[in-house]
């Protein structure tokens, strides 16, 4: 198989909030990023050394490196006025030094209409529970009905699809006995919810939105091509949420709708990016246990008192949604299936300095049913049945791993635990993370 020399892709192996913005905001200096999935539902922080941070959702990390470009792919679902919001967020944190913004004219729109079906279903209980209430879902779904608005619509103005576009989500929300106009949507930058509107005040909006950030929207066939076709060029291309939230992979109802793993670079590059010759293809996978939203059931849930200290050490609560996240313990048997389905080959570890004193790091090696060995399927009734067997390893020092420029500068009981994943899982660790600032990350 042939590789593309300067390449890299990051996705992440767990379900989501892994940490992916800050290794990718810092193991990279590359000329082009590239993010081809889901929309406001993503939401990673970058946090600065003096503290200050900003939240990402539709941009991908690399919008902090000038003399970039960073492109907004076919397959990501783009809420105008929310981007609107988040390019002159950025533009402020960064004092302006921010990198090129293109978006595939192909991107599909989710709107305030896809927001408000959404929650229709969700008061009846009827789909969508859980969701970002960000539209991703019916987003998506409208490229099932084959009648997807896309960025393009908004760069020729099309506003009898826009209009039409309207008035079917009306019928559809009306059918479920509501009025679209009324019913209230949330915002990832903003903590007020807004009444839909009507269409003419729908349209209007719509249209000012279009007018700013036309100016970004592109055929970008001709620059990704040219640029791939070059091997100097340094591209990185980041997925959002986790293999464990992916359509196939995951487990109903909590899983997107989007591809998020790397095999879906091949429909987004429009057959430009054979994931495959991505040279290094990195599964961000939290360290020492990991989390999840919803109401899925894990198997190696963590009993509350000790989860309680993962949550408030390393405040998970969702970026997007502030929603209090589950812990649960390392789980290398979901771990071994997201990295195989994933198309992995390489580890990054993120919150290695999440430790605490006299408490084990407790990791599951194994499913059971019935005494029998299993292996994990994505599928709820199964995971049920399923008993974790587990190993303890020893703890470490948190300030000494902290304070880590180096692998040996680590406690040795750290290496070893890292050594013990690479070994379980076959994959070796490049990257770690021993704390929440830019500079603590070690490479391998
Ligand atoms: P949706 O993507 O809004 O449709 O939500 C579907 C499921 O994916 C829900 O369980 C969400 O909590 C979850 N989800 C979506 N995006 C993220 C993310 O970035 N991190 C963690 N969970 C996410």
């Amino acid at each position: 198989m042939k590789i593309r020399k300067n390449s890299i892709a990051f996705c992440g192996v767990n379900w989501g909030d892994e940490g992916k913005g800050k290794i990718v905001d810092q193991v990279t200096d590359a000329k082009i990023f590239f993010r081809d999935n889901g929309g406001s539902n993503a939401g990673h922080t970058v946090e600065l050394d003096n503290g200050q941070n900003i939240k990402l959702h539709h941009l991908p990390s690399g919008i902090s490196k000038t003399n970039s470009t960073v492109i907004l792919g076919k397959n990501m679902v783009i809420h105008p006025k929310e981007l609107v919001h988040e390019i002159k967020e950025a533009t402020n944190f960064f004092n302006n030094q921010i990198a090129d913004i293109k978006i595939d004219e192909n991107a599909l729109l989710c709107l305030d209409t896809h927001r408000a079906f959404e929650q229709t279903l969700k008061d009846r209980k009827n789909g969508c529970q859980g969701s970002t209430g960000r539209g991703i879902g019916p987003a998506y779904v409208d490229q099932l009905h084959r009648f997807p608005l896309t960025m393009k619509d908004l760069l020729n103005w099309n506003e009898k699809r826009i209009s039409d576009h309207y008035d079917f989500y009306q019928c559809l929300v009306k059918g479920l006995g509501k009025e679209i106009s009324e019913v209230e949507v949330s915002f990832s930058n903003l903590k007020d919810k807004f009444k839909v509107g009507s269409k003419e005040s729908f349209i209007n909006n719509l249209k000012e939105q279009a007018d700013i950030l036309k100016k970004y929207i592109e055929d970008i066939y001709d620059f990704l091509k040219q640029n791939w076709e070059d091997e100097s060029i340094k591209f990185v291309f980041e997925k959002a949420q986790g293999v464990g939230l992916d359509l196939r992979w995951g487990v109903y109802p909590d899983v997107t709708v989007s591809n998020v793993c790397f095999d879906g670079f091949r429909a987004s590059t429009y057959g430009i990016v054979d994931p495959n010759e991505i040279e290094r293809r990195v599964g961000v996978d939290k360290g020492t246990y990991a989390s999840s939203v919803g109401s899925r059931k894990l198997p190696t849930l963590m009993p509350e008192q000790e989860a309680t200290l993962f949550r408030e050490y390393g405040h998970e609560y969702g970026a997007t949604t502030g929603r209090t996240r589950d812990i649960v313990y390392k789980d290398l048997v979901a771990l071994r299936f997201y990295i195989n389905n994933g198309d992995v080959n390489s580890i990054a570890m993120t919150h290695l300095d999440s430790v605490f004193p006299n408490i084990p790091v407790k990791i599951c090696v194994e499913y059971q049913i019935d005494g029998k060995k299993v292996d994990y399927r994505p599928d709820q009734e199964f995971l049920n049945k399923v008993t974790p067997i587990y190993i303890e390893l020893p703890t470490w020092d948190r300030e000494k791993i902290q304070q880590a420029k180096t692998f040996n500068d680590m406690p040795k009981e750290a290496q070893d635990f890292v050594r013990f994943v690479e070994k379980e899982t076959g994959v070796k660790v490049n990257y770690l993370t021993n704390g929440p600032k830019r500079s603590q990350i070690i490479q391998l």
